[in-house]
């Protein structure tokens, strides 16, 4: 089966799908061609595995053409895509190109598979998501990638810990998954340009609506669309999009493709196959195009929430990097829109106390995951953070994190007043 993925970067759907746009009109229009077909508005879910071609060896002409097989390319995967790339935009607003995964970490899986080999290194946040540390350090180790992690608000650590020549990949959270610490991404960029390592960013907890790491020097963007992206908790999902023009010249010819990241990363979808299925890319689509006005609603409720916390005699400290005394404040205020909707804080008391907090809420559901329209409360120790227990990046046990919905900020905050008290 050969990529059939097109090599020009997709034309943008639409009324309102050009980069001109703002970002909301970008969220709902661009990728979203009424339909060649029926004049449909909403792009169909196209639920075939396979697409009918002319001859052999021949696709498609006219309308629609092009598809041959849904790993290789779907219409609806190609809509998601392009919507994708038309919101992470680079400075000039041009150019990037998305691709769709079944998760975030299947996404985060071929970065690592298509842009390293063993014996080369990567630098990671010293509290990044579990998942992605248990990917680097247990699926990647073994295989010979090396690793280190690294607070990344400190510079001259995360310069210290470079080693030119070996180090390729510069791994960014920020916020950061559940401690909420924030990354300097310009900064950071220039440190890996400096030692030729590409800057990835990880923007699952900012979303493009209030954060655009591309345009402050990022090389490529991963998402876990399950969260604020898909925004209704119904589905799994991943995203990468990549800076325009950008290689890996020590990967040129590894595998028969050349050092071109958007290419390698289109090859190792295509050839590893953790795509996005029709429908769960419909979904993170419908989730794209009510982003900007979620995200205004979470980050009112988590100011709300979090300066509530912060007044509570049972709580200890309170993470949200809104707050004028978070470490991260200015640089998360010169990077982002807003500060999001996560906050994570320390209940007076310890394990017990904060276990009990978290069973206690009624509108917060005590769940793993994140960035839909309810609110949800977990403890990082026990659940999410399980699989960094012992290592360099385990969480406080008296640590809870809340994903702040878009509920009334009054119920929001009665509920965990009664569940503290
Ligand atoms: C910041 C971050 N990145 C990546 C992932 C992995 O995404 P997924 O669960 O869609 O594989 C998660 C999941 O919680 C996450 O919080």
């Amino acid at each position: 089966m050969t990529d059939h993925r097109p090599d020009a970067p997709p034309a943008l759907g639409g009324p309102g799908g050009t980069r001109s746009h703002g970002f909301s009109t970008r969220a709902v229009h661009a990728g979203s061609e009424p339909d060649p077909a029926t004049g449909a508005v909403i792009t169909p879910v196209y639920l075939t595995s396979t697409f009918k071609q002319d001859g052999v060896g021949a696709l498609r002409q006219g309308l629609g053409a092009g598809y041959e097989y849904s790993r290789s390319a779907n219409p609806t995967r190609t809509a998601l895509e392009e919507c994708l790339a038309a919101l992470e935009a680079t400075a000039d607003g041009d150019g990037t190109r998305a691709y769709a995964f079944a998760s975030g970490l299947a996404a985060e899986d071929t970065v690592l598979r298509a842009l390293l080999r063993p014996g080369d290194h990567v630098i990671v946040p010293d509290d990044a998501y579990g998942g992605t540390y248990r990917l680097v350090a247990r699926v990647g180790g073994p295989w010979g990638l090396d690793f280190t992690p690294v607070h990344l608000a400190d510079l001259d650590a995360v310069r210290a810990a470079v080693r030119p020549g070996a180090t390729r990949l510069v791994w960014v959270e920020t916020p950061t998954n559940p401690l909420l610490a924030i990354a300097d991404i310009a900064a950071l960029a220039e440190i890996a340009h400096a030692a030729g390592a590409l800057l990835v960013v990880d923007n699952t907890f900012a979303t493009p609506y209030l954060q655009m790491p591309l345009a402050l020097g990022a090389d490529l963007v991963v998402h876990s669309t399950t969260k604020y992206c898909g925004g209704h908790s119904d589905v799994i999902g991943g995203a990468l999009v990549v800076a325009p023009g950008l290689e890996a010249p020590w990967m040129a010819g590894v595998g028969d493709v050349g050092p071109s990241v958007a290419e390698r990363i289109g090859f190792h979808q295509n050839a590893m196959g953790a795509v996005a299925g029709p429908f769960d890319a419909w979904l993170v689509q419908r989730g794209l195009k009510t982003l900007s006005i979620r995200m205004e609603r979470h980050c009112d409720n988590a100011e709300r929430v979090a300066a509530a916390l912060l007044e509570h005699p049972r709580v200890g400290r309170v993470y949200y990097p809104g707050l004028p005394d978070h470490p991260g404040h200015e640089v998360a205020a010169r990077q982002m829109r807003r500060f999001g909707g996560m906050v994570s804080f320390r209940v007076n008391g310890g394990i017990e106390e904060a276990l009990g907090v978290c069973k206690r809420t009624q509108v917060f559901i005590l769940a793993e995951s994140l960035g839909g329209v309810e609110s949800l409360i977990e403890h990082p120790g026990r659940m999410t953070h399980a699989s960094v227990a012992g290592s360099e990046l385990e969480v406080p046990d008296d640590l809870i994190r809340l994903s702040v919905g878009i509920e009334d900020a009054e119920d929001l905050v009665a509920d965990l007043a009664q569940a503290l008290d």
